[in-house]
């Protein structure tokens, strides 16, 4: 049966090997959610008037139109042998490949996208495309990067906050459906204000306020863990950075999940500090969840 109804996974490619890996990615986080894929290339060329057909007396298949339906039509074929009972479609639209993606992002329910393309230099971490699509997107965006431990948990990172806990939804989720456990981290260093004007007293008793860290964790994931009775969940309160923890969650987990900014970040910032860190550092997959989704289960 080909599974063809519902908002798709898209997936971005720019004929890299990185993308690549995201479209096999894509291709089983479709299947798993029983979703069509659509593969998008943004063109940009169309932009900047250079001629885009085959120069005069060059082969039929030159030119940089048929080069960027090419980078379609493979991630087409590659999606195509990872999950057979996909309906998978590809097109290739004009314009700059952040804005392209954010468009796209508002009609899927997941954008899967490589941690690099085919510009960058030697060395560079993450591209920009990635980090500016994760900014915005207006589904969650899963990176695809590192190595995923096939039998290692999903792990999300837990602040409290409104989107941490939209993080948490989306990680019970994939733990439910890939049949592993979740562990839930919570990483605080100095005990935080509990909102604007209150002020910290100069002595405090830190073992009260670990107790009070250990509500907000346990407060995050219990309703979650009452819907996922199948999910086996472990809670880890850390002293430590939170980027530092879950970078180092990272090496041993096969999806990490953070909310795209937390209780500390300023007014109108994208990424928060902790998500931007950990998009930089993570050793497996990442997913980054912004915006508040419907549960696939209520
Ligand atoms: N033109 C594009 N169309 C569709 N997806 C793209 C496009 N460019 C990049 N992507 C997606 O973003 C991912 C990361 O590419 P990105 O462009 O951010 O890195 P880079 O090319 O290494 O660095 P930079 O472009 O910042 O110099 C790719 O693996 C792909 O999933
Ligand atoms: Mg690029």
């Amino acid at each position: 049966m080909t599974i063809n109804t519902g908002a798709p996974v898209v997936v971005g490619v720019d004929g890299s090997a990185a993308a690549l890996d995201a479209v096999r990615v894509a291709a089983r986080e479709a299947a798993y959610r029983q979703r069509p894929l659509r593969v998008v290339h943004a063109f940009v060329w169309a932009l900047t008037g250079v001629p885009l057909a085959p120069a005069p007396g060059a082969p039929a298949g030159a030119g940089l139109r048929n080069q960027a339906q090419r980078y379609v039509t493979e991630a087409v074929a590659g999606a195509a042998k990872v999950a057979p009972d996909v309906e998978v479609t590809g097109a290739v639209i004009d314009g700059a490949a952040t804005p392209v993606l954010v468009t796209e992002s508002q009609e899927a329910v997941l954008l899967v996208l490589g941690h690099r393309g085919l510009g960058g230099f030697a060395g560079l971490l993450i591209g920009s495309v990635t980090v500016q699509v994760s900014a915005r997107a207006a589904c969650p965006v899963l990176v695809v990067r590192g190595e995923a431990r096939a039998d290692g948990p999903v792990v999300v990172g837990v602040d409290g906050s409104a989107l941490s806990t939209e993080a948490v939804g989306f990680a019970f989720e994939e733990a439910a459906r890939r049949g592993v456990p979740l562990v839930a981290v919570h990483a605080w260093l100095y005990p935080s204000p509990a909102g604007p004007g209150e002020i910290l007293p100069l002595v405090y008793d830190l073992d009260a306020y670990g107790a009070e860290e250990e509500r907000t964790l346990a407060e995050s994931v219990a309703g979650f863990a009452e819907r996922y009775p199948e999910v086996p969940v472990r809670h880890r309160l850390v002293r430590g950075t939170p980027a530092r923890v879950l970078v180092e969650e990272s090496q041993r987990a096969q999806l990490v999940v953070v909310g795209a900014a937390g209780a500390g970040a300023l007014g109108g910032l994208l990424l928060g500090s902790v998500s931007h860190a950990v998009l930089h550092h993570a050793h497996c997959p990442l997913a980054i969840v912004r915006h508040p989704r419907r549960p696939a289960r209520s």
